[in-house]
């Protein structure tokens, strides 16, 4: 499709600075500078050296991705931008950007919720959304069952991690094994080599109580924690650790979960389409296992491509231009950046 509106999206909720253009359900530009190996060896996101990341990349990523899509500012129709939830200094650059651009261009602004944008990201992908459709995020910050009717205005929370983020528990556990941050796609890569039933972690919130009480809610700190139990045990023992097994079976323990609590949500809201979206979508086992269970049972399963997954200004142009195609109105010029905004909040 080539028409539709042209919209910018900012994203700078963690340490990814996006800058993305889309038209319509087109994607022009995906111009995104990360500053993950700044955080590198302390093993985790620092916010100050995010922000100050953010602040030096902004600029030189907005004109990237207009030089990428061939347009010049005064073309867009709109401004998109993360509002939350995320790091609240860096969220505040991406805002403070989308402001300045929005008041200097004189063109709408609209503060958009980082979840959704994760969902309305396979617009650009696979086309438009069906509605309602299955939402699973997973990522290093979020880990959420989504029922959503309508991306633009209405999504519903079914369920989340009670503890740790998937994504958390795939540093964690890579940090446990000595692979280096960050560790999703260290422990991916090696689990290939690994027997996935050499040890049989614990499956989180699935025994029969905690289906009652948490039904589409997801714990990982457990399953983290015996996997360091095991390594320690193993250690102690002077016995060297087999990390592609341990790998292979820890992520076996977390992506079965995963795929096992999407399936049953979506068979019991009656929704056929599932989509998985965020850092850990990447993982290949996730999307294999998750493509055997939608088959068998009757789900169509959309996953965006890898680059798509993690965090980009992509998705939030991409939700900007379904709320402009809407007609949905947008955010006042003082919107804040709301660290923990609420996921049933799409539009601040
Ligand atoms: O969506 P994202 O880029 O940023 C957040 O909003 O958190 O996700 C990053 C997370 C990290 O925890 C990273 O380890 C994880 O996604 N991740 C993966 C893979 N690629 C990234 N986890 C498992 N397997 C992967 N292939
Ligand atoms: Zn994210």
């Amino acid at each position: 499709m080539t028409h539709g509106p042209l919209v910018l999206g900012i994203e700078t909720s963690c340490d990814e600075t996006g800058v993305g253009i889309v038209r319509g359900h087109t994607l022009l530009a995906d111009a995104v500078a990360s500053s993950v190996e700044e955080h590198a060896r302390f093993g985790g996101v620092v916010p100050e050296v995010a922000s100050r990341a953010h602040l030096e990349a902004m600029v030189p990523m907005i004109d990237k991705a207009c030089r990428d899509a061939g347009i010049r500012l005064d073309d867009l129709d709109a401004i998109a931008v993360t509002a939350g939830p995320g790091l609240a200094g860096a969220l505040l650059v991406g805002v403070a950007a989308a402001k300045a651009l929005a008041v200097a261009l004189g063109k709408p602004l609209y503060g958009v919720n980082h979840l959704a944008a994760h969902v309305a990201v396979d617009i650009v992908e696979h086309g438009p959304l069906a509605e309602p459709t299955m939402a699973m995020l997973v990522s290093g910050g979020h880990s959420s069952l989504l029922l959503v009717p309508d991306v633009t205005n209405d999504v519903r929370s079914l369920g989340s991690t009670i503890d740790d983020a998937a994504g958390e528990a795939f540093d964690k556990v890579a940090r446990v094994l000595g692979l280096p941050f960050p560790g999703g796609p260290q422990v991916d890569l090696v689990a290939r080599e690994g027997n996935s039933a050499f040890v049989v972690f614990p499956r989180g919130l699935t025994s029969g109580r905690d289906m009652e009480r948490h039904r589409y809610d997801f714990s990982f700190s457990g399953l983290k924690t015996s996997v360091a139990r095991w390594v320690e045990a193993r250690e102690r023992a002077g016995e060297p650790v087999p990390v592609a097994d341990v790998s292979a079976s820890f992520q076996e323990a977390v992506v079965d979960v995963l795929t096992r609590k999407a399936v049953l949500a979506c068979r019991e809201h009656g929704v056929d389409d599932l989509l998985i979206g965020g850092g850990v979508a990447a993982n290949t086992r996730l999307r294999a296992m998750a493509q055997e269970r939608c088959d068998a049972a009757g789900i169509r399963l959309r996953v965006p491509r890898p680059g798509l997954c993690t965090d980009n200004g992509a998705m939030v142009a991409a939700l900007g231009a379904a709320m402009v195609a809407r007609g949905r109105l947008p955010s006042d010029l003082d919107l804040p950046a709301d660290s923990s905004m609420p996921v049933t909040l799409v539009r601040v």
